[in-house]
């Protein structure tokens, strides 16, 4: 790998953590506030909105570092060979998921982005009621599960291939144990965020 490219994959590894998978993280659990009725949910998301200099850290802790992974990440999922030889069955597996994954979560992000944050700088009112009369249609629904569960298995799976990118875990026995602990990492996240959806349209079955 040449000099450049080697910097540009560092950074696109490092901002799907920080601050891209970071942020992940706060949005999964800000939204589970949903499980506590609408105005739980309401008082959350409110509380974000009011953060200072909101419209900057959106830029750049969230758009532009997003931004660069999904598009550096564009480049790497359709050049990119896949590593048959050296890695396990398995492991090549995983491999296909994170490209196929991170496809879908673009098509997912650029989607829910026009339909809530782009809506509410139009003037909608983003709250409970409009996520509900979202999800309230059953395919809708459907594809923000896919949405969902798409890009915290991205997340998740990514995590351990950051691991070794970043020496983090070397021997195989390490790489073998950031197995079961990023699967652990990606069902916890999973269940927040499919009940999280639950939680706008039947909240009974979301406290489960
Ligand atoms: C919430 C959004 C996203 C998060 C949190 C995220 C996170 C991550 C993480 C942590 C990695 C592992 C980095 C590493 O191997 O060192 C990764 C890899 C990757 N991401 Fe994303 N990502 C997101 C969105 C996207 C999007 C929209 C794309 C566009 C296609 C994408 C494409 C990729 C690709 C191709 C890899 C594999 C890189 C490799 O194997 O070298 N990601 N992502």
């Amino acid at each position: 790998m040449k000099g450049r490219e080697f910097a540009f994959r560092k950074w696109h590894s490092l901002l799907g953590v920080i601050p891209v998978g970071v942020f992940l993280l706060e949005h999964l659990v800000v939204n589970n506030f949903a499980t506590g009725g609408a105005e739980s949910f309401n008082k959350a998301a409110h509380f974000m909105e009011l953060l200072p200099f909101r419209m900057f850290l959106e830029t750049f802790v969230i758009f532009l570092p997003l931004l660069y992974h999904a598009v550096y990440g564009l480049y790497i999922a359709f050049t990119a060979k896949n590593n048959v030889t050296s890695y396990t069955y398995f492991r090549n597996w995983m491999f296909m998921l994170q490209r196929v994954t991170g496809v879908i979560t673009l098509i997912y992000i650029s989607w829910h982005v026009w339909e809530t944050r782009i809506q509410a700088a139009l003037g909608q009112k983003v709250d409970y009621e409009m996520m509900h009369n979202i999800l309230d249609n059953p395919a809708m629904f459907a594809f923000y599960a896919i949405g969902v569960v798409s890009t915290v298995f991205h997340f998740s799976n990514g995590l351990w291939s950051f691991c070794i990118s970043w020496g983090i875990t070397v021997t195989p026995r390490s790489q073998r144990i950031a197995t079961y602990v990023t699967m652990v990492i990606f069902l916890a996240l999973a269940v927040m965020g499919v009940s999280t959806l639950f939680a706008f349209v039947n909240p009974q079955l979301a406290n489960m």
